[in-house]
């Protein structure tokens, strides 16, 4: 194609966290060209921000756990609105990814008799999360990078993809450009995986990094793939409040996993005030039973402090709002009390929580083996996403795939924690073998000159708009997007609150036709924002209009509203898709029917 640079491959995968390094690994096994995009430098992925394990029933540490077990609870914590078949899958596979990546190099923590040690986390029955200390989503990611190089797999550090290309109903390619130059790039490509995590950023509080803008969810919906669940946002009751600069950052659940328990300025544990009825069987109160759970005791029952993150945050936010939260507007998170139980507790912290421990001294000047944290909700994760077939995770376009964050179904309504770490590898290894077999099974398409020409003048538009006059700031935009987000589509909703959103949001819409940048093309983040913005935006109307269109409160989407779950709500996904005058269409659509085996587990284990 004449002026750009072409690559041609059977793969290409954009993303290279976790789920785009193990779909590149399968792929490249089955023996077709991979291709993996980097938005930044090889390594530096959001991933790494999953701190407390990868959730997998391996049994190492309670023999009563299996695949069902771990079903069930990720079920229940979708509170049944997630693909079963996902669940199922996600359930049984995940042990095996788990125990690859140890085959290739992760140094998990041990068991005394040298098995991987597993601890406990919200919604997980028995302690399912194989981890190493607080830094669990690194060790992954370092595995995977070195095991992903010593593939056949090419691989693009700092390009960013601004466009999925399309002929006749099929996935061409991708388009996009380097940083270092801004020149244009075309992936002529058989198939496409989008492995590019979540949406963090579109709000003002998040534990996200500075790239999780919903770019992949984007280019799908733009592309024509449906979109679901979007209303589901998680919002990890755990993130720093204090000091500003870090507002947002993570707080892993493994704090209270190891013991942990949460209070407000009284003194007084408020999770005990509030049990959901879906786990007031497996949850105890009495604060000696809960410490025995969390120590490995098999006979006793969770403190509700390991209850599931959308009913935790929610808690939280009651303190905070009633007036009983910390001097920086959250709650107090205490490690330190422990040492009321373990002589070498300060040791016994620093080596179960060492980032924990350094984040906290050197961010905040708080030593967590002597004085609570303060915390409060941030936001973590979004469980909608681009629709992908369970086996598969090809979405409703042919040759167009989505593993990771970016794709929805296994979560549901609430994801568990470490189902992150555990889904990005178990459907990062389908994308990547049913990418490479799709690749096999087809020829390129052809690319269309036109489409290229059409995506290059708008991505070059705002170099044209000079900055006089009307031009708008594309940082601007962002902190109002991430003002309106946090403020009107935030943990608690409103009809009305929406509504207006979905209006501030068009609004900003509109203001990113006249949105300007300088200087040239090389590493100019003004013009990289200028482009993000339409994924930002898209993503956020998605959600705005799909929390409208539910009127329920369910896992991470709750209405004031309507606070209560309605049946009706519970048989329906609400899917976002593009219709041909451009607009954003929302429907709601019959949940996939749950085989009649898996439905049986579940009410067993009801
Ligand atoms: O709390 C955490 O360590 C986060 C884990 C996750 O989101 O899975």
């Amino acid at each position: 194609m004449a002026g750009q640079e072409t690559h041609s491959y059977d793969v290409v995968v954009i993303g290279s966290g976790g789920a785009g390094l193990r779909a590149a690994i399968e792929a490249a096994a089955a023996g077709v060209s991979v291709a993996v995009i980097c938005r930044s430098l090889l390594g530096k992925a959001h991933t790494v921000m999953a701190e407390g394990g990868v959730a997998a029933a391996l049994s190492n540490v309670d023999e009563r756990d299996n695949w069902k077990v771990h079903f069930t609870d990720t079920m229940r914590g979708g509170q049944y609105l997630n693909n079963a078949r996902m669940a199922e899958l996600h359930a049984k596979e995940s042990p095996l990814r788990v125990r690859e990546l140890e085959a290739w190099g992760a140094v998990f923590d041990r068991t005394d008799d040298g098995r991987i040690l597993q601890r406990n986390f919200g919604g997980h029955k028995y302690p399912r999360l194989a981890h190493v200390g607080d830094r669990t989503g690194l060790e992954m990611i370092r595995t995977l990078q070195d095991y992903t190089i010593h593939q056949k797999v090419d691989i693009f550090q700092e390009y960013t993809i601004i466009s999925l290309l399309k002929n006749d109903g099929r996935i061409t390619g991708a388009f996009g450009y380097d940083r270092e130059k801004g020149l244009f790039k075309i992936f002529h490509a058989k198939a496409v995986i989008i492995a590019t995590g979540g949406m963090g950023r579109i709000y003002k509080i998040s534990s996200n990094s500075w790239d999780c803008t919903g770019g992949g969810i984007s280019l799908a919906y733009h592309a024509g793939a449906s979109l679901i669940d979007m209303e589901f946002v998680q919002f990890h009751p755990t993130g720093m409040v204090w000091p500003p600069s870090v507002r947002g950052l993570l707080i892993t659940e493994g704090v209270r996993g190891e013991g942990g328990v949460l209070r407000n300025n009284k003194g007084r544990r408020f999770m005990f005030d509030d049990i959901p009825d879906l786990y007031k069987g497996q949850t105890s109160t009495d604060e000696e039973e809960g410490w025995r759970y969390t120590q490995g005791d098999k006979n006793a029952k969770r403190p509700p402090e390991l209850l599931t993150r959308d009913h935790v945050a929610r808690c939280i936010m009651r303190e905070i709002k009633e007036g009983r939260g910390s001097p920086h507007g959250g709650v107090f998170l205490d490690i330190a009390w422990i040492k009321e139980k373990i002589s070498n507790a300060p040791e016994h912290i620093k080596r179960k929580l060492p980032s924990m421990y350094h984040q906290f001294k050197e961010l905040a000047g708080v030593d967590i083996t002597k004085e609570p944290m303060e915390v409060g909700p941030t936001t973590h994760y979004i469980m909608g996403g681009v629709q992908v077939d369970a086996d598969s995770q090809m979405t409703t376009i042919p040759g167009l795939f989505a593993a990771g964050e970016c794709a929805a179904g296994l979560h549901g309504s609430n994801r568990l924690g470490g189902n992150s770490l555990s889904d990005l590898l178990v459907f990062g290894k389908r994308a990547g073998e049913y990418a490479a077999k799709y690749s096999r099974e087809t020829t390129h398409g052809k690319i269309n000159e036109d489409e290229i020409k059409e995506i290059s003048t708008w991505a070059l538009a705002p170099f044209q708009r000079g900055s006089a006059g009307v031009a708008e700031n594309p940082f601007q935009i962002q902190t109002d997007l991430q003002e309106e987000m946090q403020k009107l589509v935030g943990i608690v909703r409103l009809e009305n609150e929406l509504e207006e959103a979905i209006k501030k949001i068009n609004a900003l819409n509109e203001r990113i036709e006249r949105v300007s940048c300088g200087g040239n093309r090389g590493y100019n983040p003004g013009w990289h924002t200028a482009m993000e913005l339409k994924h930002m935006i898209t993503v956020a109307e998605a959600i705005a209009r799909a929390a409208k269109e539910r009127k329920e409160s369910r896992g991470g989407h709750f209405r004031e509203d309507f606070p209560q779950k309605s049946d009706a709500f519970g048989k329906i996904n609400i899917c976002i898709k593009k219709d041909p005058a451009g607009n954003m269409e929302v429907k709601q659509i019959p949940k996939p029917k749950i085989r009649e085996d898996l439905q049986q587990i579940i009410d067993e284990m009801k």
